[in-house]
């Protein structure tokens, strides 16, 4: 069948099955910028945004593109120019192996555009569906305030005192 949508602002036109997974299809497209860890909505590396809503592309079925928007890491921005949220992760070490950096980036920037000044435990919630095995997160949510505050929307709490939650999300969610 014939599936029409948009990708990182390039119009996708292809012939290709509906039942396909997201993730699949998207890797077949070569954006290998979404990750697939575990495959079953657990780990959030393979994070999009479908018209702007945070979902998880290992969930979700081609059928479900048609005639939408959707939007992967590499459509925030590019090493050349990236989105202040790349770069927050950049500069503040958030970013080990990587593997989780594309499905942190995109969730942030949901969190972002509808709290565009999130305190340390909101940041934690929002990127809660999102785990990464090597920062710890303390340094992901740095990045994240770091970015709010880049794009205009200075966090106005101090810095958490509660590092033992994200820490201790280095075993699991944080
Ligand atoms: S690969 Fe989709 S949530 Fe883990
Ligand atoms: S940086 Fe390695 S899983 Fe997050």
């Amino acid at each position: 069948m014939m599936l029409s949508f948009t990708l990182n602002g390039q119009g996708v036109r292809l012939d290709t099955a509906l039942d396909k997974r997201v993730v699949d299809l998207l890797r077949e497209l070569q954006a290998l910028d979404v990750k697939e860890g575990c495959g079953t909505g657990e780990c959030g590396a393979c994070s999009v945004l479908l018209d702007g809503v945070h979902r998880l592309s290992c969930l979700m079925l081609a059928a479900q593109l048609q005639g939408r928007e959707l939007t992967t890491a590499a459509g925030l921005g590019s090493a050349s120019a990236p989105h202040p949220i790349q770069r927050a992760f950049a500069e503040h070490g958030a970013v080990q192996c990587g593997f989780c950096s594309p499905g942190m980036t995109i969730a942030a920037s949901a969190l972002l555009a509808q709290n565009p000044d999130p305190t340390r435990d909101e940041v934690r919630r929002a990127l809660s569906g999102n785990l990464c095995r090597c920062t710890g997160y303390v340094k992901i949510v740095d990045a994240v305030r770091a970015a709010a505050k880049e794009l205009g929307d200075a966090p106005s709490d101090a810095p958490s005192a509660a590092p033992d939650d994200e820490t201790a999300g280095a075993r699991g969610k944080p």
